[in-house]
């Protein structure tokens, strides 16, 4: 055994395991950034505020999340259809789903430091800058981003267009085309993850709160005599078994039934899943998703032939109904829509922050050890040479990479002693280890390590491949039905 391999035991074997989840968000955006998960986005030209990039490691994570996501939604229940729609859209969908009129932020001006912020945000009437109390009146900022298409003069109107501030709009237009082209039955849903876009005013807290984000939105289109607000708490279920198959503990999680006084205007009841993003501070809870009964608001108002009390047009603009026949009953009507609205990003940070451990030995050396539910971990397997001078397990070491990379995420590494190799993988959250050592080439075996427990097994090379799917298989959720 090498030196190295030898100082690992014996501080594994001295090791005084203490586990925390992340102290505060700071922690992650230094890890994020020593690893490769996250860095702030144009640093080189002093970055952009509220814009991150993700690196190796967060493109990995991320995608995973949003796959665990979709392989739940999509393939693992019957009555989920997927879509992929555009990110600009015709400008009367704003129009129309009131996002114009009302998607606004209400901005108050400080007289005394001239410093700008969000009304609903000021503690205590006191200006965040100077301290000073006199205000400007509150004014709408609406916060749609906006563009222009085409080459057109900056002052044309009608070149204006937005970058979506919510996918669900892209689902609503084309409830229709999925309905007919797949023939689904209410009730069933339509899952969508994508960019949204927001000119948020005081954006911030790392990828908590930015200008440009991700969102894994479903519409569950139900009939309007359905237990609407029964049907609100199951999806809260049903999103709190996902989180914790994602290995978010449910103590960090807190329900917040939104009052009726700050209901979004399509909503008549809304719940939202709250995360412990600030365990150190008085108030800890900031929004992961809420889940909202959005009534029929958006079909009914996108449609041509929706009537007001005086019998006109709601919508002269559109050239389709969104209604559904329904053949049992022979009714036609406007669906009623339960929407579970969630943010990739918040979701990672989430992971994060609850997967962050530390073990401290009796020196006081601390370790980082990222939990990560398996199915999440950028990287699966790490494959380490123990000796990287000996041709011979360094090509064994890299052949089982190659081999195993079909099924599984893996990498080799030969750029520290085993001990180092050992903590970098914990760190970012790896859940096996496999080291190629000299016995490995008498006995076609090879020594696989578990991230969590520290424990280690030696597993056939010709089994590996199935050893570890087998100890990878994602925690399975149950996907009772709805009626
Ligand atoms: N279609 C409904 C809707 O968009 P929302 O509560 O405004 O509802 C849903 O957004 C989720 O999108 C939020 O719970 C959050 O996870 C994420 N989100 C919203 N604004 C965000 C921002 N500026 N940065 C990061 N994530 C955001």
């Amino acid at each position: 055994m090498c030196l190295c391999a030898a100082l690992w035991l014996n501080f594994t074997n001295s090791v005084n395991p203490v586990f925390v989840t992340a102290p505060n968000i700071d922690t992650i955006v230094s890890l994020a950034k020593r690893r490769g998960f996250v860095f702030p986005s144009s640093e080189i030209y002093g970055g952009l505020g509220s814009a991150w990039d993700y690196g190796p490691l967060g493109v990995e994570l991320c995608n995973n999340v949003k796959q665990a996501w979709w392989r739940w939604l999509v393939y693992e229940r019957d009555d989920i259809e997927g879509i992929d729609s555009s990110i600009i859209l015709n400008r009367l969908v704003w129009k129309y789903s009131g996002h114009e009129a009302t998607f606004n932020d209400w901005l108050v001006d400080c007289r005394k430091c001239k410093g700008r912020f969000r009304s609903d945000k000021i503690v205590e009437n006191k200006c965040p800058s100077c301290g000073a109390s006199d205000w400007t009146e509150a004014r709408p900022f609406n916060t749609m981003l906006q563009t222009k298409l085409g080459a057109v003069a900056d002052d044309d109107p009608t070149a204006l267009a937005y970058l979506r501030p919510e996918t669900a709009q892209g689902i609503f237009v084309n409830f229709l085309n999925v309905q007919t082209t797949m023939r689904r039955k209410l009730p069933f849903g339509i899952a969508q993850v994508g960019k949204s876009f927001r000119n948020e005013v005081t954006p911030g807290n790392f990828i908590l709160r930015t200008r440009e984000f991700e969102q894994m939105e479903m519409e569950y289109f139900v009939s309007p005599g359905a237990e609407h607000s029964k049907l609100v708490d199951y999806w809260v279920d049903q999103y709190l078994e996902w989180f914790s198959s994602l290995g978010i503990n449910r103590e960090n999680l807190y329900l917040y039934e939104v009052p009726q006084d700050e209901l979004a205007h399509y909503s008549k009841r809304t719940v939202d899943i709250m995360y412990r993003y600030f365990p150190e501070r008085e108030k800890p809870w900031e929004e992961l998703m809420g889940i909202a009964w959005r009534t029929d608001f958006d079909l009914s108002i996108h449609s041509k032939n929706k009537l007001d009390a005086e019998g006109n047009r709601v919508n002269p603009d559109s050239t389709e109904d969104l209604s559904y026949f329904d053949e049992p009953t022979k009714q036609r009507f406007y669906p009623h829509v339960i929407e579970p609205a969630a943010g990739v990003n918040r979701t990672v940070l989430a992971v994060l922050m609850d997967a962050y451990s530390e073990k401290t030995n009796d020196k006081g050396e601390t370790r980082v050890i990222l939990k990560l539910s398996p199915q999440l971990a950028p990287i699966k397997a790490a494959i380490l040479p123990l000796a990287k001078n000996k041709p011979e397990i360094v090509g064994m070491a890299k052949a089982i990479k190659r081999s195993l990379q079909p099924v599984l995420r893996a990498v080799y590494d030969d750029t520290g002693g085993i001990g180092k190799l050992y903590a970098r993988q914990d760190e970012i959250g790896t859940p096996f280890c496999v080291t190629v050592d000299h016995q490995s080439l008498e006995d076609e075996a090879v020594t696989v390590r578990d991230r969590d427990t520290w424990e280690q097994e030696r597993v056939k090379v010709s089994d590996l491949a199935e050893h570890l799917q087998k100890r990878l298989k994602p925690y399975p959720i149950g996907a009772p039905e709805v009626s």
